[in-house]
């Protein structure tokens, strides 16, 4: 292992001293909060420590991981707000558990939250619906990175539902989403009954036409996860196209600000989430290109997790709850500006571990 991963295993150790049973979504100035259970992000903390597990074997990890997807799935039996988001709270629990320990009831809970996501799917659009009350047309390029559970589930029962739905959602981000150059919309508003394409809407971007940076993450990590998962190359292409734009947009130290056309950056905040998990993204990439064009995105990953680390990563402040400073949550509310980020550390961990030989996955 690398020192850097030593320095953030030591990170992790104090992270899970101090934060106890919190579920954490945004860190304030060194403290997580402890958000509700049904938030998208309350998967992630637990992925973080599966993920230090498998490349430990170190029994504290499980152990402090192992309650999350029930903690979890408690949220299925009482009124909550869960939506297309299942996969970011059930790949890094249910799932990575079940391929680790091979309990039994996180495969249930997992093929639970898959058919809960599969249900979700507009037939007349081919979309998987974002959200919950009015927006019923509404999709997003998040639901990407969650197609995952879809591909696992498929596999684990032997049934091609999954695979249909995920590669249908897919089909229409690569239609509607990405567009020419290979950047990428947040919202698509389809028509609900006849499918038909209606409007963009610039959700937590700039505006439309502009590109967030963390959408254009999701869908680089995601159309290259749905590559893995389905072979089929319009999906690595897509994730080159998107790759690009992104790598051709960065500012000089390789962390983008929260939207790549931002008219004036001046005084505008980084997003370091977005780009821990495109990082991660680019070494998927990398793995299934041909071998001469991988270096290309591997060495890219690489800059941008050497520029996390010595410039935005508090691996050197132990006490500090949040491992990636400057992430941007919701910059047009103003919600979550310049804090750290659950899902930017996990994104961290993860590319981190694979530069480090991790060879399983999660998403
Ligand atoms: N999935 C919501 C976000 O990226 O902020």
């Amino acid at each position: 292992m690398d020192k850097t991963w030593q320095n953030l295993q030591k990170k992790v150790d104090c992270m899970m001293e101090q934060m106890k049973d919190k579920t954490p979504h945004v860190s304030f100035e060194g403290v997580y909060d402890d958000i509700h259970l049904d938030w998208w992000t309350s998967g992630f903390w637990g992925g973080i420590l599966w993920i230090l597990y498998d490349m430990t074997g170190e029994k504290k990890y499980r152990d402090a991981a192992w309650e999350w997807d029930e903690r979890i799935e408690k949220c299925f039996v009482r009124e909550n707000n869960l939506h297309h988001d299942v996969g970011f709270q059930f790949l890094p629990t249910a799932v990575i558990k079940y391929k680790l320990t091979g309990d039994k009831d996180a495969r249930r809970r997992a093929l639970m939250a898959a058919n809960f996501l599969a249900g979700r799917f507009n037939i007349a659009g081919n979309f998987i619906r974002a959200w919950n009350q009015e927006k019923i047309g509404w999709s997003i390029i998040d639901s990407s990175m969650n197609l995952s559970i879809l591909f696992w589930a498929a596999e684990e029962i032997g049934d091609p539902r999954f695979n249909h739905i995920a590669i249908a959602h897919a089909k229409t981000v690569v239609k509607h989403f990405i567009r020419e150059d290979g950047s990428v919309k947040h919202i698509v508003n389809f028509d609900a009954q006849t499918g038909d394409y209606a409007e963009e809407i610039g959700g937590q971007g700039y505006g439309i036409g502009s590109a967030w940076s963390r959408g254009q993450a999701w869908a680089l990590h995601g159309m290259a996860n749905t590559y893995k998962y389905t072979g089929d190359e319009k999906f690595l292409t897509a994730a080159q196209r998107v790759a690009h734009f992104f790598l051709a947009s960065l500012p000089e130290d390789h962390v983008p600000y929260w939207d790549f056309r931002v008219p004036d950056f001046e005084g505008e905040p980084r997003d370091t989430s977005a780009a821990s998990c495109a990082a991660s993204g680019l070494l998927e990439i990398a793995k299934h290109v041909p071998k001469e064009q991988s270096a290309l995105y591997s060495k890219a990953a690489q800059k941008i997790i050497q520029s996390l680390t010595y410039k935005y990563a508090t691996l050197d402040k132990p006490t500090y709850e949040g491992i990636l400073l400057e992430a941007t949550g919701h910059r047009p509310k103003g919600h979550n500006v310049n804090v750290s980020l659950i899902y930017g550390d996990y994104f961290y961990v993860e590319c981190l571990a694979k530069l480090n030989g991790w060879e399983n996955n999660i998403f």
